[in-house]
C-alpha cells in the first residue's frame, strides 16, 4: 500500500505512521519548575543524536489537560535542566501511571509510587528505582512545524552532562542490555522490551 501523509489517504482505522518508525526509546524526563513543582513523564518522541558533545532531544506534542504547554516543556523553560530516566521492564506500570493527564500540582513520582533521588549536577530529582540516568542541560527549545490545542509542537534539546549507570549493569567495559531490560514503544499500546541482543562487527575498508 502507498498512502499520502498530507491525504491521510491510508484508510486504515488508525494512522500506521507511529508503528512505522519502531521500536522507538523513552526518555522519562523528570523536570522541576520555577515554583520547585517536579514532573516526571514519558516521551518516545526522544533519542540520542549526538556523541560529542552527547546531545539528546524529546518533543512535547500537543497541548497539557489544563490547556498551554506540558510542565515537561513549560519547566524546562524555566530552569533550563532535565534528567531522561531509563525505562525498564520492571518499570513499566509506574512509567505508564507517570504518563496520566495530571494537574500541574501534581507530582508523578508520588502518584506512581516512585523514590526521588538528588541529582549531582542539576535541581531535576532522578528517578531512584532506575538504574541509568542522564543529567542535562537545556540548549534550545525548537519549535516544530503544526500545533495541537493551540500549542506549538516543540522539541527540547538538551545536553548530557553526567551519566549514572547502576554497578551491576556493567561487565566487562560495557553495559549488559539484557540486564537493563530497556522498554520501548511500538506505536499505540504496544511496547517492546530489549532483552535478546546479538552481536556483528563492522566490515573493514572495501577498497575499490
Ligand atoms: C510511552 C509513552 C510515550 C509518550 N511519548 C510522548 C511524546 O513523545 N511526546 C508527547 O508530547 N507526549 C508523549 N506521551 C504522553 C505524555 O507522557 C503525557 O502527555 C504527559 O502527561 C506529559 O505531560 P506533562 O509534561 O504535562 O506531564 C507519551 C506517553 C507514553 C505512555
Amino acid at each position: 500500500m502507498f498512502y499520502e501523509c498530507a491525504r491521510n489517504d491510508h484508510g486504515l482505522p488508525h494512522n500506521p505512521l507511529k508503528q512505522c518508525v519502531v521500536p522507538r526509546p523513552i526518555g522519562w524526563v523528570s523536570t522541576v519548575d520555577g515554583r520547585g513543582r517536579v514532573n516526571l513523564a514519558p516521551f518516545s518522541f526522544f533519542n540520542l543524536v549526538s556523541e560529542s558533545p552527547p546531545l539528546v532531544i524529546y518533543c512535547p506534542v500537543g497541548a497539557h489537560s489544563e490547556g498551554g504547554e506540558k510542565d515537561s516543556l513549560r519547566a524546562v523553560r524555566d530552569v533550563g535542566e532535565f534528567v531522561v530516566n531509563v525505562a525498564t521492564w520492571g518499570l513499566r506500570e509506574a512509567l505508564n501511571v507517570s504518563s496520566a493527564p495530571a494537574g500541574r500540582d501534581v507530582d508523578e513520582f508520588e502518584l506512581a509510587g516512585l523514590t526521588k533521588e538528588p541529582s549531582q549536577l542539576v535541581r531535576p530529582p532522578r528517578v531512584k528505582e532506575s538504574p541509568l540516568h542522564l543529567e542535562c542541560r537545556l540548549v534550545q527549545v525548537i519549535s516544530m512545524p503544526g500545533s495541537f490545542g493551540g500549542v506549538a509542537n516543540c522539541m527540547v534539546l538538551g545536553e548530557v552532562l553526567g551519566v549514572h549507570i547502576r554497578d551491576d549493569l556493567l561487565q566487562d567495559g560495557l553495559l549488559k542490555i539484557d540486564r537493563l531490560e530497556p522498554i520501548a514503544r511500538l506505536g499505540y499500546q504496544e511496547y517492546a522490551v530489549v532483552r535478546e541482543t546479538f552481536t556483528m562487527p563492522r566490515p573493514t575498508r572495501v577498497a575499490v
